[in-house]
This record gives structure tokens, sequence and C-alpha cells, in this order.
């Protein structure tokens, strides 16, 4: 029997997007020796705000279909602050990604790693691991630049529009139960907390509504609320009591770096986005061009989204192979840290991307 192959489409971008990227492949490559039983081809497509200075195309002719043709899309980061769109706003073809494709589900985990330099003086810091689910198509990123969807702009006023439908939401909160029920089987403790503005917003408050009535179906999992201003005072309070937060567009996007900066900082944000058929993997952080190019900047949040990515194609393909891949990965990451040979630059360590990289791959093999 052939070994089923997956086309990965690769999107580098801008900045660090492309050193974490490299990494990234280079990591996924040893677990997939190492595991066996299938294989990976890579396709680039050019897209970022260098590519747009000098082509005017934020991505290339044709990158958006041949993104869509692939079974999942790896992403570094796009953005640079100073090539701007001639609204002002950053080059960001990614979030047409996500409308495009319909990637609804952004799962953004939260988890602590020993030896990292935490943020909270509290003992129970050590156990922080949930995930932020951030809706990625609507909510306040309806109208994002990008997709040109303001109802009001004039030069007196501007206007952003914060859609919720039934139909995406229903889906959403049903990804975060049944994620819930997942790690319940391996142990964690099976909330999913609603987080909103239900207090003050009818478009929140049909939001929670949904969450109800999806939750019907979920008995075995429990449920919490909380209004995202709160929210952010408990994810500094106690957040290691929190397991899957479940929020609208903006307030993930916002919360998703307060949770990150708990557990080290973005170097360790990793993102998965995913929709009813496609998938796309890449770090929360941004391009940091300061550090570009200079092997500092921290390839874990993209070695972790690499790992989602493999997890993400098992579900997909039914192949438990990719899902021991991914599971290659995070050990690894989590015995370096444990024994404190992955000590990222990042966090005041000595090791700069390559050399996170290296010993990353060191764990794989041994
Ligand atoms: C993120 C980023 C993006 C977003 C930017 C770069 C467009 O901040 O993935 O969180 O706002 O979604
Ligand atoms: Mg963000």
């Amino acid at each position: 029997m052939a070994i089923p192959s997956f086309q990965i489409a690769t999107i580098k971008g801008d900045g660090i997007g492309i050193d974490v990227t490299d990494a990234t492949l280079a990591v996924i490559d040893a677990a997939q020796s190492r595991v066996g039983g299938f294989s990976l081809r890579y396709r680039q497509i050019l897209a970022g705000a260098g590519y747009y200075q000098e082509t005017g195309l934020d991505i290339e002719a044709e990158g958006e279909e041949m993104a869509g043709a692939a079974d999942a899309i790896f992403l570094g980061a796009i953005g640079l602050p100073s090539v701007r769109y001639e609204n002002g706003t950053e080059i960001s073809p990614h979030l047409r990604l996500r409308d495009r494709f319909q990637l609804y589900a952004g799962i953004r985990p939260i988890k602590a790693y020993p030896n990292i330099p935490q943020k909270l003086s509290d003992d129970r810091a050590a156990a922080i691991d949930m995930i932020i689910l951030r809706e990625s198509t609507e909510g306040l990123f309806y109208s994002a630049a990008v997709h040109d969807r303001c109802p009001v702009e004039t030069d007196d006023e501007v206007q952003d529009t914060l859609r919720i439908t039934r139909k995406t939401t229903e889906k959403l909160h049903d990804f975060a139960f049944n994620m819930a029920r997942k790690r319940k089987e391996k142990g964690s403790r099976g909330i999913v907390t609603c987080v909103d503005k239900a207090n003050v917003f009818k478009s929140m408050a049909f939001f929670r509504k949904i969450f109800d009535e999806r939750s019907r179906a979920f008995p075995d999992i429990e449920k919490g609320y909380n209004y995202v201003d709160a929210q952010a005072l408990d994810l500094i309070r106690k957040p290691w009591d929190f397991d899957i937060l479940v929020m609208e567009n903006m307030f993930g996007d916002i919360l998703s770096d307060l949770a990150g900066g708990l557990v080290g900082g973005m170097g360790m944000a990793a993102c998965g986005e995913i929709g009813d058929n496609h998938g796309l993997f890449q770090p929360a952080h941004g391009t940091a061009p300061d550090i570009m190019g200079l092997d500092k900047a921290n390839p874990l949040a993209a070695i972790l989204s690499g790992s989602l990515m493999l997890d993400y194609l098992a579900d997909k393909a039914g192949i438990q192979a990719l899902s021991d891949a991914a599971d290659v990965i995070t050990d690894a990451i989590h015995s370096g840290f444990f024994q404190n040979a992955i000590r990222p630059a990042e966090f005041g360590g000595d090791m700069g991307t390559r050399a996170v990289t290296q010993e990353i791959i060191r764990q794989i093999n041994s």
C-alpha cells in the first residue's frame, strides 16, 4: 500500500516568519522520519508585506487557490509596520484566507512548560493549560479593512460591524464542546467558558444563547460564563482554573496575547485556524522585524503550530501516524524544557532559533 501523502502550502511571509517556518519544517521532517507512515510535500506561496512592496500584490496570483488546494496551510508571519495598503492598514492577506476558507475555529493553546520564567509568582501558574478558542471569521473582524465592509465610512465618521451569525456560532460552540470532550479523555477537566459581553450587547447575548442551546448536547461537559472584562482579570488572578474559553474574534485576539504573556510570551503562542474543509496553522505572533535574520526568534510558537497541523491532518485523514508525529514534537518540547536543554533567548537563555530547533530535533531522535 502506498504511504499516504499530504500537500502543505507554506507561506513564510515577512520578518521572522521566514526563520520560524524553516525551523518548523525541519522539526516536522524529523518527526515524520521518526514515526513514518506518511509523507509531506511542500509548496511555497509568496505573500506578505515584502512581496507587496515588490509587486503591488499581497499574495501571488493564484496563491489563494493554491492554498485552498492543499491539505493544510502553514504560515510564518505577515506584515511590516512600514508597508501599508493605501487605507493605512497593514498588509494582511491571511485575514482574507480566514474569510475565504471560513476558518472559524481559532485554537490558541496556552500551556506552561517547565523552566520557563513564569510571569505569575503563584505556584499554581505551573499548571496553566487552557485553550482560547477565538472565532476567526466574523465578530468585530467582519469589517476588517481587507474585507472592505465598513457600513459607514466618511471623513467625519467610520463604523465597524460586530457580526454574530447563528450558523458560525453553532459550529464554534460545538467545536468547543467536542474539544473539551477530547481533552477530558486525556485528563483535562472538561469545562467550556463562554466569554462575552452579554450584559451590554445584543450580539453577545445571542452568542451566549447559542452557547446554551448547543451545550445541551454535551451534558458531560461543565459550562461556565464570564464577561470579557472579568475574564481579563481572572486570567491574571486564577488562569489555572480554566480549560476552554470560547469567544468572539476581537476578544480572542486580545485575550490570546494576554494569556500568551502568562506562559512566557508570544514566542510560545501557537495557533490553528480550522474550518469545515481547510486548516491554516501559524504562530500568533507577528514578524518582529527588529530581530529578523538575527537567529534570535523563538521558533516554538511556530513549531507548536506545526504540531497542531499534524493533529489536524490526523483527524481529517484518520491516520494515527500523524497524531503520533504531533505528539513526538510536543513531547520533545516538554522534555527539552524539563531537562533545561531548551533555553530560548526570548526568556533570557543562550539559544537562538537554530539552536532551539536543533535541540528539539535531537530530542525527537533520542
Ligand atoms: C493574530 C494577529 C492578526 C489578527 C493580525 C496580524 C492581523 O494579531 O493572529 O492574532 O489580528 O488576527
Ligand atoms: Mg493578535
